[in-house]
């Protein structure tokens, strides 16, 4: 049988240079775990513009939807800005998620002990949180007709339509409670089901969906609530799904609890293909950091951590991800920085390709 594929498309800005930390853990997986992985790199964003003329060539897009995971660095820059619209780097990111139909996004918020002073609550209130947050991502409010600002007498209305079809909610809900049997088993769904009826029908299908998974521990929550509760007490919850507006906020928020941008990786999943596995796209939060590209001062961990993600729920290496994390959070406890996640201090921070060092030795260790 042949190798599991990985598409790299390590983009503009800071995104070639956390990858470049990658590629050397990805080595080290093939080297000393036997995890061969046939991966081949492409262009997208601004490089692949500046290439082609487009943000994302029809052979790349054809590479994707045929790799079993795409690796994602980062898209943009202010070389970019003055583009049109439709050649804008962006969009060969949106052309990804869309012709891939990512429908469910996945978001962690986890917090390694030793950054759980860099958090903006009380330490005790963060300290080893591990949640994940599943967004619906290709239908609501930000796509459903009619839409649009029409004249109605003598002023005018602002249109948008939260809309959801049961299949819809059915497809991420199973994502959302595929993932929970591959993490702590407890599913939390947050709509607004005592306002909304699209809220009502996201309930009755996400329960039914919860009969295929008898071993999930599934509850509902209005959002409101959930926002509270996320700010709260957020380790109450392990798994959160919900729907596309819903989850942007709320995964921002959860974000934050634990700190830096450099930090958070994400993960974009569609329908499975043929061999079982989701289509799927991971990379991590931050954008292409132009303010500190090419100066070898960005945190690769984000990037990282979006590949433990695809082994975990691509190549159902749950083992070896956790791993990864693990060596993650020994860097980190060894007291390892980047700048970002320095803040005030006065220390000197390390260099990207430093973080990969320290990542690489953790892992050595490891074995
Ligand atoms: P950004 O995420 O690139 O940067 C925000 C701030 O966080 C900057 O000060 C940056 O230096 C810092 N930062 C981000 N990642 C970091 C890392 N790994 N290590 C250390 N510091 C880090 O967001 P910004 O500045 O709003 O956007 C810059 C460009 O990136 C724009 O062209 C934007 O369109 C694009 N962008 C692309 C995204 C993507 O590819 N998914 C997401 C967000 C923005
Ligand atoms: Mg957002």
């Amino acid at each position: 049988m042949s190798n599991p594929s990985l598409l790299i498309l390590p983009g503009d800005g800071i995104g070639p240079e956390v990858m470049a930390e990658v590629r050397r853990i990805i080595d080290w997986f093939g080297d000393k775990r036997g995890l061969a992985f046939d991966v081949s790199e492409d262009l997208v964003g601004g490089a692949a513009y500046d290439a082609h003329g487009a943000p994302l060539s029809d052979e790349t897009m054809a590479r994707a939807q045929d790799a079993d995971a795409v690796l994602l660095g980062a898209v943009g820059g202010p070389k970019y800005d003055t583009l049109d619209f439709s050649v804008k780097p962006e969009r060969g990111l949106l052309r990804l998620r869309k012709e891939m139909d990512l429908f469910a996004n996945l978001r962690p918020a986890q917090c390694f002990d030793a950054l759980a002073d860099f958090s903006s609550l009380k330490k005790d209130v963060v300290a080893g949180l591990d949640i994940m947050i599943v967004r619906e991502l290709t239908s609501g409010v930000y796509f459903g007709e009619p839409r649009g600002i029409i004249e109605e007498g003598n002023e005018r209305v602002g249109i948008n339509t939260q809309r959801y079809t049961e299949s819809e909610i059915e497809r991420v809900a199973r994502s959302a409670f595929e993932l929970a049997m591959k993490r702590g088993k407890k599913l939390c769904s947050m709509e607004k089901a005592n306002v909304m009826e699209s809220g009502v029908l996201w309930r009755e299908v996400v329960t039914r969906v919860g009969q295929d998974y008898p071993e999930v521990e599934l509850s509902h929550m209005y959002a409101d609530a959930g926002a509270m509760q996320l700010t709260r007490w957020p380790k109450q919850f392990d798994v959160i799904v919900t729907d596309n507006l819903f989850g942007d906020l709320l995964s921002d928020l959860a974000a934050m609890l634990t700190g830096s941008l450099g930090m958070l990786p994400s993960a974009s999943l569609g329908a499975p293909m043929a061999n079982g596995r989701p289509k799927a796209l991971y990379e991590p939060v931050h954008g292409s950091a132009p303010d500190i590209a090419g100066q070898g001062k960005a945190n690769p961990i984000a990037c990282i951590l979006s590949f433990a993600m695809a082994l975990r729920y691509s190549f159902d290496q749950g083992g070896e991800a956790a791993r990864l994390e693990k060596a993650v959070e020994t860097v980190l406890a060894q007291g390892h920085r980047t700048a970002d996640l320095l803040g005030e201090e006065g220390r000197a921070p390390i260099s990207t390709s430093q973080m990969g060092d320290a990542v690489l030795e953790a892992l050595d260790a490891s074995l």
